[in-house]
């Protein structure tokens, strides 16, 4: 279903070789696993009736990542097959006049944080939760030699094949896995992206622990997660959904997390950016037609979830691996 040939060479001569070893088999047994669902034979379908089309124009620095076709496309079947795969929740893209007005302005997030890391320029960047890619493509834009995002949604998975049919072939490449598939001894990355994954995790911790064992030493960790207001030692743990989401775990202050990262060993803890998510960041659109966080904050208090919890605020944290 997908093609990782090009893949495997890239991970060669680089602590990523061993994984490389262990990668195809895994790789097989996920996609057989993944064809036997009907939605996602469905969705593959789709993907192999996009459009054809001789070369394209790729600005993957717009916020909108925008695809531009050398040759006319039939819009109207490209918008029909495109809309298969809704919902689209992280984006936006545009090709050619077709906007993916997608549910996140994940743009708004990249622009926030981009300018705090560590330059990207020939890093192995591995993004844990990656969505539909769209970071995964922003962090090539910023010059990574290789990206790999990793995530268990095969609808995700089928979205980033959409737009790679586009994009061509570049070291962009996304894994059906979620985190607790990955070898806990990689010690590889230059780079390892969290975004929006912590809090759904039951042992805070132990994640922590593992994104420092994904990171080669002197890699950095970009961190991002709901948090609370409080002080150190404080986080809440919703009784039972927060915003609607039912596995949220821990939401803990700046200074618990803080606390956490030192204890797992993190060097140079620095917040780079803390952020009450918008109702503009964060939307219904005609691409993702389900409820958004305008339904999941409570009608009298913009500032309180629609369970009484404070509403979603995110921080980034960028630290070290000694
Ligand atoms: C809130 S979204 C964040 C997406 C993106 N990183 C961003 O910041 O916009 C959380 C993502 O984590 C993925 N996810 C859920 N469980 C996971 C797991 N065990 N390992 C890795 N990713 C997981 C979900 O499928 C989803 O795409």
């Amino acid at each position: 279903m997908f093609d990782y040939t090009l893949l495997y060479p890239l991970m060669q001569d680089s602590p990523l070789e061993k994984w490389s070893e262990q990668l195809p088999q895994v790789l097989q047994k996920l996609m057989a696993e993944g064809l036997a669902h009907g939605d996602v034979k469905r969705w593959n379908k789709a993907v192999q009736q996009l459009p054809q089309h001789e070369s394209c124009h790729i600005d993957l620095t717009a916020d909108n990542l925008t695809i531009s076709t050398q040759t006319p496309v039939d819009m109207q079947q490209l918008e029909t097959t495109l809309k298969e795969l809704k919902p689209w929740r992280k984006g936006p893209y545009q090709i050619n006049d077709l906007l993916i007005d997608t549910e996140w302005h994940s743009d708004w997030k990249w622009k926030r944080i981009k300018d705090h890391l560590s330059p990207l320029k020939n890093r192995a960047v591995l993004d844990i939760g990656c969505g539909n890619g769209y970071h995964c493509w922003r962090m090539y834009g910023a010059g990574a030699r290789l990206v790999i995002g990793i995530d268990p949604s095969w609808l995700f998975m089928m979205q980033f094949q959409a737009i790679k049919h586009f994009v061509g072939p570049k070291p962009v490449y996304l894994l059906p896995m979620g985190i607790e598939q990955l070898p806990n001894t990689l010690h590889a990355f230059d780079t390892v992206f969290s975004m929006g994954v912590l809090y759904h995790r039951r042992s805070p911790i132990d994640h922590l622990l593992q994104l420092k064992s994904t990171l080669r030493k002197g890699g950095e960790l970009v961190l991002e997660t709901l948090i609370v207001d409080g002080q150190q030692g404080e986080s809440l743990v919703p009784d039972d959904r927060y915003a609607k989401m039912r596995n949220v775990w821990f939401l803990p202050t700046i200074d618990t997390l803080i606390q956490w990262m030192q204890r797992c060993g993190f060097e140079e803890i620095r917040v780079v950016d803390v952020n009450q998510t918008s109702v503009q960041e964060q939307r219904s659109t005609e691409w993702m037609s389900y409820e958004s966080l305008s339904d999941f904050l409570h009608p009298d208090d913009q500032n309180q979830t629609i369970e009484g919890y404070p509403a979603p605020k995110r921080a980034t944290f960028i630290a070290q691996k000694p």
